[in-house]
This record gives structure tokens, sequence and C-alpha cells, in this order.
């Protein structure tokens, strides 16, 4: 039996719908309709600023944003991964942004996971608007069974160099126990990009990836991890980087994996 919770059909703040109601559409439109189209073709800067401009004139938009989107193309021009894997895509802005700094760095591809197919396809089309076609690959679907596919049956991923986490705060935790028990978090290697853990804040995620490996197998025995089997012997350094967005203040947890118990 699964023991995840389910994602409220869109992104509210109590009557007041944010995303996810036809205005990803409308930007799809936007863009498509501004005189410099032509311009934007192959640029991925251009089509990143063209989102930015309709978030501001028009819609909001739940993008990184450039501020906390700076913070994580500096850790990708640092660390330099050949794949990099990110659990929800939106529109795009996060996987054009990134993909384009994956390729700049030498690597090879990013994969976007995105489980709404309507805002899978609009992120389609502007990464294929970006040019970034053969950088970036949207993979419509939940993200614990595209995970599972990517490592098991399609053997894609062996190892995760960098994970971009940016879907849903109640899925954080799940999702990165699920990562432990596929064995793909490796010492030394792997780090883990976490968003929105101040606004809205993901705190089982955060206490998880501070707590140390003694008071993991601790919590482990106390919480309800369903079906999966959480690793507590992963040693994880965490810190919270803090950001002024459009949304008021917010943070980005970075945790590296940085050794393994053997007990
Ligand atoms: C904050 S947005 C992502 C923003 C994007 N990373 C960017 O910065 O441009 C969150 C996205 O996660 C998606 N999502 C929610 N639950 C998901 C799940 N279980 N698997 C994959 N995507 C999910 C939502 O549909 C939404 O598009």
């Amino acid at each position: 039996m699964s023991n995840r919770p389910n994602a409220p059909p869109a992104h509210s703040l109590g009557q007041k719908t944010f995303a996810l109601d036809g205005r990803e559409v409308d930007l799809l439109h936007y863009i498509h309709s501004r005189p410099d189209i032509k311009q934007l073709r192959g640029s991925p800067q251009k089509v990143v600023s063209a989102i930015d401009e309709y978030h501001t004139k028009f819609n909001p938009l739940i993008n990184v944003g450039s501020v906390k989107g700076a913070f994580v193309t500096n850790l990708i021009a640092e660390r330099k991964p050949s794949v990099m894997i990110e659990l929800g895509g939106y529109v795009g802005y996060s996987a054009i942004l990134f993909g384009d700094a994956i390729r700049a760095n030498g690597g090879k591809r990013f994969l976007s996971i995105e489980k709404n197919p309507e805002a899978a396809a609009v992120a389609n089309q502007l990464v294929d608007l970006a040019g970034l076609r053969d950088t970036v690959r949207v993979l419509v679907g939940a993200s614990d069974e595209v995970l599972r596919e990517l490592v098991g049956d399609r053997k894609e991923i062996a190892q995760v160099e960098m994970i971009f986490i940016d879907h849903w705060q109640k899925l954080y935790q799940p999702d990165l126990w699920l990562l432990e028990e596929l064995d793909v978090l490796v010492p030394g290697k792997s780090v883990l990009l976490a968003d929105n853990v101040i606004m809205p804040g993901a705190p089982e995620y955060l206490e998880w990836v501070q707590a140390t490996t003694r008071q993991k197998r601790e919590l482990v025995k106390k919480l309800d991890v369903g079906s999966l089997t959480p690793n507590p012997n992963l040693v994880y350094e965490t810190s919270v980087s803090e950001f002024d967005t459009d949304f008021g203040k917010d943070g980005i947890a970075v945790t590296r994996v940085v050794g393994k118990e053997s007990v």
C-alpha cells in the first residue's frame, strides 16, 4: 500500500488558484504572438526572459525565478553534472535555464519529470523553441513512477549526480526515501537541491536531511514510511540558502551526500 499523499488538483491559496488554471497555455499564446518570436528561436536566455515578462505583466507563474535560478546555475557550473534530474517541471522555465547551463558546462542531459500533461506539453514547446531539444527531455508522469522507470526498467540512471526537487513539498521526503531505496545516491557525488523549503516549507524533508544517521535510525522507527525502505545510514551535509523572491522569503536546501555508515 502506498502512503503517498494526493497532491491538490491545482496550486491554490484558499480560494485563489494561481497555477494550472489555463495560464500556462496562455503563456504559450503570449510567447508566439511576440513581435520578436524569431529572435527567441534557439535562445534559452531570451525564452526565459519572455517567460519572466509574462509572469511580471500578466499572470504570476510558479517558476523558480531568476534569483534562485542563478544560484542553481552557479552550482551547475561548479559541479558540472553530466545528467541532472528535476522533479516538477511545470512550463519548462527551470528545464530551459538549467538545461542550458548543463550544455554550457559539457553535460549531456537534463531530465524534467512533470505530472501534469498540459504543463509538460507547454514545457516541450518552449524547450523546442529554446533550441534545447537535444539536451532537455520532459518526462510526463508522477515523480515516483518515472524515477522507478529511469533506474529500473530503462536502466538510464545508475547514480544521481544532481537533482532539483521542486514538485510538491509533501512528496520531497518520500521521493528522497525512494532514491535511497533505489541506491542511486553516491557519497562524494550526489547533490540534492530542494526548492521552497521556507515557503511553503518542507519540514519533514528538512528534518531528514539535517538529522544525523543515529537520529534517522530512530526516526525511521517512528515514521510512516509506507512500502518504502529509507536508508538512514547515508550521511548528509545540508545548508539552506535564503532568497528574497517575488512571493516573499524562500530557501533552497543543498544537501551533499558525504558518506555511508555500515551498521
Ligand atoms: C513549482 S512547479 C515547478 C516549477 C519548475 N521547476 C520551474 O522552476 O520552472 C511544481 C510542478 O510540480 C508538478 N508536480 C506535482 N506533483 C508532482 C509529481 N508527483 N510528480 C511530478 N510532478 C509533479 C506540478 O504539476 C507543477 O507543475
